[in-house]
């Protein structure tokens, strides 16, 4: 586990470089809330020390980086990219399913081995799988939407420079920054506030019929079932601090104007 950037809560490329050993194997970057992390950086530093590069896309499938001057899709950019069609995502299914993308056959057919019990062919089991495959129906929801993914995007960016228009000058939030060379899909829009101000904020919005969502309440590395793998000890100063102050308002692809300016009202009406 290594820190985040304050501005972006993606991974620090600098915390990655300084924290491989020889046991490390693979960077696994988190493109969260939307938008992608510093892939120019990690890549270089993968290919520098020989390690595999798994991306988490499930917040930002259908966002791009611009590597060496070109738009590149998230999730195609490592070895492998993962996502999840959870409902709340850019492309939701109506359950649960998820995917991973690679352009290596070996891998590819290792996942299909995993995804279904370990078997390559039926009933002969080569390794330790799971019962991971995507459901027939969840999928059929998936084809029908696909093609509309730009579409939902685009319907959060405009909620989202809604927000940054009205928000711009609120004094306790801190808006979200864009990553160098990410572009973003605001799968969250997800703000900081300061002056020790978040809890009295989301309990004002609630008794105001607004919903709002802390992400992530509790850092990874302070995770139960994380801590035989972290370093004793470990601190990461960000990531702490940023729990502590995170909100993520209201987003999805059916927020009218009038609810984004009853939330934003009902936001600068906070002190
Ligand atoms: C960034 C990220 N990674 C992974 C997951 C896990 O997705 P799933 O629950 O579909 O396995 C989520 C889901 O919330 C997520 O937001």
């Amino acid at each position: 586990m290594v820190d985040v950037n304050p501005a972006t809560y993606n991974i620090d490329p600098a915390a990655v470089r300084d924290a491989i050993s020889e046991r490390t194997k693979a960077i696994i970057p988190v493109h969260l809330f939307g938008q992608g992390s510093a892939m120019d950086d990690i890549i270089r530093i993968a290919m520098e020390n020989d390690l595999f590069v798994i991306e988490d896309v499930a917040q930002s499938l259908g966002a791009h980086f611009s590597m060496d001057g070109k738009k590149v899709k998230l999730g195609t950019i490592g070895h492998i990219g993962c996502t999840s069609f959870f409902p709340t995502k850019n492309l939701g299914c109506y359950g649960d399913g998820g995917a991973c993308f690679t352009n290596d056959d070996d891998i590819a057919e290792k996942i299909r081995m995993i995804v279904n019990h370990g078997a390559r062919k039926k009933y002969f089991n080569e390794r330790v799988g799971l019962n991971s495959r995507l459901d027939t129906l969840q999928a059929a929801v998936l084809n029908a939407k696909l093609g509309h993914l730009d579409d939902f995007i685009d319907r959060r960016r405009w909620a989202a420079a809604i927000y940054f228009e009205a928000l711009k000058d609120v004094p306790f939030l801190c808006l979200p920054a864009q990553e160098r060379g990410a572009d973003h899909t605001f799968n969250q829009f997800t703000v900081r506030v300061s002056g020790g101000l978040r809890d009295k904020l989301k309990k004002f919005l609630n008794e105001n019929g607004i919903p709002s969502m802390i992400y992530y309440p509790l850092p990874l590395h302070r995770q139960p079932v994380f801590a035989p793998y972290c370093r004793h000890g470990i601190s990461l100063p960000v990531a702490e601090m940023i729990c502590g102050e995170v909100l993520s308002l209201p987003m999805h692809t059916e927020l009218t104007e009038d609810e984004l300016l009853y939330i934003t009202q009902k936001i600068k009406q906070f002190s």
